[in-house]
């Protein structure tokens, strides 16, 4: 343990503010932690921020400076040249990038709307233009300006005289790097910059940790809450740079390490935790984001502290969707490294190089086309969904019996990640405000109130002190490891192979449910997509004929307004987002919260053929006229074996096309952020 501690330090592998258990040094190291923000001491003590139980995400501005109004949203061009339909925000529907403006005027609303009403912002990444232009390559210069322009724009827009009055919460998405995509290891150049351009919100004690690794975490309500911002390019399947989560080199196998203490600690001192990062876990058929070992070690990592974790929230993807990971799928002989034979990792490491190459397409976002397969692939998923995902069938006898199927009375078989549609407008720009439960928080110190008294307490030489704990932890960290939990298949009791997989404890016996589970403080309780309408704010519609080209093929999709000409000069409306729908009052939805549970149900009612099955309400409402044999068996044969298991799409078999049910087009509605009319989403 100690050799495999100093292997830690040798690959600089130190957990940030790792806290010992001395509640003295929790503290010291709390109270010493200095937000870097342009302030002086000599300001005056703003009023004591309340907490409001809300906070804001977006993701994937995509800002383009080389965005022209009224340019062509053709594939070669893309809003930079001639002549065409591109608006005064953005071209929506289209894969053109934003213009500058729709990042100001966002910024803008945000201020007017929002500012004084959230306790911290989760901001997901991909912070500039797609390398699209032939004529304009990107350089390495323009993409960390672009991401600096809007840091400061976040720094400006949220701060009072005594600087930022909320924490912001950043991670880089696959395009904030050149080329896109592909990441090697820390330190690298990359995170050397992003340390720099993010200096306002990354802790400082942390900043260290994130030039060798790109993640770190910010206690957003101090001794409450903190918002870990995961490097997700490490776990991504696309990065050519690295392999996977199973060998100690790699840097996904550091991140999850390192999480796997800070998640431990947390654990330990009573906290909760919200984790984000750009590139989500998704796993279908026809889609697999991340490195398999990756996925595996995030996803019992996850049942491990079921405990801590509050919510996952992505971004990347531009549709409006969620992810359930089954735990069922973990397997721990994923890890088992002895198994893996060297020659078949190095032969596995140079096709997925080779492969890196050939597959770095511009956007790897996906097309409408390829995100309703996607989608699809989802609710085929979902259709297989144990019936007592919905609460109440009607059935008290039935119910009762079927909870073990989904992990008991809190469905913790399962875990959640959501996922925001985009600023960018692939389909029109969006942003999330989330609510969150902060009963018996009310008073709780604020991270602003923190982040002013510990400049004042700043004292010199913490950085020792701060090694010393990291020293100590480690070790004492892997002293409580247990050896792995899961066993092998086909042989019960042998543990892993692997000498690296460090099997973290399950919540304790006597542990309430976590904050994803069971309503409680800190626990998501709905969130409100806001979008803006474009089309009406750009306000050039009338000049263009219907739209066509919507569900094109074709990776790149001109937008709406394709091959069209504006015939005047550009005379915007004044830009805002309105509300799109809430989870909170959703007619279709029905979510009281958005726990696992909610979720599941809602999963399992998309899943289903008919309305009828679909509209059943976790009230019982319409739940009581249900009889049993109106739902669809738990293995809906249907459609599912139109995939082979290595991802590839097979011909669909004859009438094996699912129907729609309400539910599901309602889903699929807010998916593509209501650009897509109803009709056509029946025709998916
Ligand atoms: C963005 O806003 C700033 C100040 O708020 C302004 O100076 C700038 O011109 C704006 N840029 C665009 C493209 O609207
Ligand atoms: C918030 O948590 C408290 C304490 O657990 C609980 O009583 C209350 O019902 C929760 N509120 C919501 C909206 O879930
Ligand atoms: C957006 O605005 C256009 C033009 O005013 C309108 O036709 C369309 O229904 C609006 N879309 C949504 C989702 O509100």
């Amino acid at each position: 343990m100690a050799l495999r501690a100093l292997g830690l330090l040798a690959t600089g592998l130190l957990p940030a503010v790792v806290i010992a258990a001395p509640a003295e040094f929790a503290q010291h190291v709390l109270q010493t932690r200095p937000e870097t923000v342009q302030q002086t001491e000599q300001a005056p003590a703003s009023p004591q921020r309340k907490l409001h139980g809300r906070f804001l995400h977006l993701t994937d501005f995509h800002p383009d400076p080389y965005y022209k109004t009224h340019s062509s949203t053709e594939e070669s061009i893309a809003c930079h040249h001639g002549t065409g339909p591109a608006g005064a925000y953005g071209a929506e529907t289209s894969d053109c990038d934003s213009p500058f403006s729709l990042a100001n005027a966002t910024f803008n609303w945000i201020t007017a709307n929002l500012k004084d009403s959230i306790d911290f912002i989760i901001w997901t990444g991909d912070s500039a233009r797609h390398d699209s232009d032939d004529k304009i390559p990107r350089t390495e210069k323009e993409v960390l300006a672009s991401n600096r322009m809007l840091a400061e724009s976040f720094v400006s827009h949220l701060s009072d005289s005594n600087g930022l009055s909320i924490p912001v919460i950043p991670t880089f998405g696959n395009n904030d790097i050149l080329p896109h995509n592909i990441m090697v290891g820390g330190p690298n150049k990359w995170l050397k910059s992003y340390a720099e351009i993010w200096r306002a919100f990354i802790p400082e004690a942390q900043r260290h940790t994130f030039e060798l690794g790109g993640w770190f975490f910010s206690e957003v309500i101090p001794n409450h809450l903190a918002v870990f911002s995961l490097n997700t390019l490490y776990f991504f399947d696309r990065n050519a740079g690295i392999d996977d989560c199973v060998h100690p080199s790699e840097p996904g196998f550091k991140q999850l390490e390192w999480l796997r203490v800070q998640l431990q600690f947390l654990r330990d001192r009573g906290m909760k935790a919200i984790l984000m990062g750009h590139v989500p876990p998704a796993r279908t058929s026809g889609k697999q984001n991340w490195d398999e070992t990756c996925w595996q070690k995030y996803t019992l990592w996850l049942q491990q502290y079921r405990d801590v974790i509050v919510g996952s929230l992505y971004g990347h993807m531009n549709i409006d969707h969620f992810i359930l990971q089954d735990t069922k799928d973990i397997d721990v002989s994923y890890f088992e490294e002895g198994a893996l034979e060297y020659a078949e990792h190095v032969q596995r490491s140079i096709r997925k190089r080779s492969q890196g190459n050939l597959l770095s397409t511009i956007h790897d976002d996906l097309t409408i086309k390829s995100s309703a397969d996607y989608l699809i692939d989802l609710r085929d998923d979902w259709a297989k969904l144990p019936k007592a995902a919905v609460r109440n069938t009607g059935n008290v006898k039935a119910d009762a019996g079927k909870k073990k199927s989904i992990g008991g009375e809190w469905a913790e078989r399962y875990q959640l990640s959501l996922v925001s549609p985009s600023i960018v407008p692939n389909y029109f720009p969006t942003l999330r405000v989330y609510e969150y439960n902060i009963s018996g928080l009310e008073n709780a110190e604020t991270w602003k109130g923190m982040s002013e008294k510990s400049l004042k307490m700043m004292t010199v030489g913490q950085g020792n002190i701060l090694q010393t704990l990291d020293l100590r932890d480690i070790d004492s960290s892997n002293q409580d490891m247990q050896p792995a939990g899961k066993k092998k298949k086909g042989d019960k009791n042998k543990k892993p192979d692997d000498p690296y997989l460090i099997i973290p404890n399950p919540p304790a016996k006597t542990a309430h449910p976590g904050p994803a589970y069971s309503p409680q403080p800190l626990t998501l309780t709905g969130y409100t997509q806001f979008f803006a309408n474009l089309t009406y704010i750009n306000n050039d519609a009338g000049d263009f004929v219907s739209p066509d080209g919507r569900l094109s093929v074709d990776r790149w999709n001109e937008g709406v307004h394709k091959g069209k000409q504006p015939s005047h000069k550009p005379k915007p409306r004044p830009f805002e987002f309105e509300v799109e729908y809430s989870t909170m009052d959703d007619k279709l939805y029905k979510m009281d919260d958005l726990t696992v549970r909610s979720y599941l149900e809602l999963a399992y009612r998309i899943g289903q053929e008919t309305d009828k099955a679909a509209l059943v309400a976790s009230d019982g409402a319409e739940g009581e006229t249900m009889q049993q044999g109106e739902y669809h068996d738990d293995e809906s044969k249907d459609d599912h074996d139109g995939f082979e298991a290595n991802g590839r799409k097979k011909k669909k078999k004859k009438g094996g096309k699912k129907k729609s049910n309400k539910v599901w087009l309602h889903f699929l509605r807010h998916a593509f952020v209501s650009t897509v009319p109803q009709d056509e989403l029946k025709k998916l």
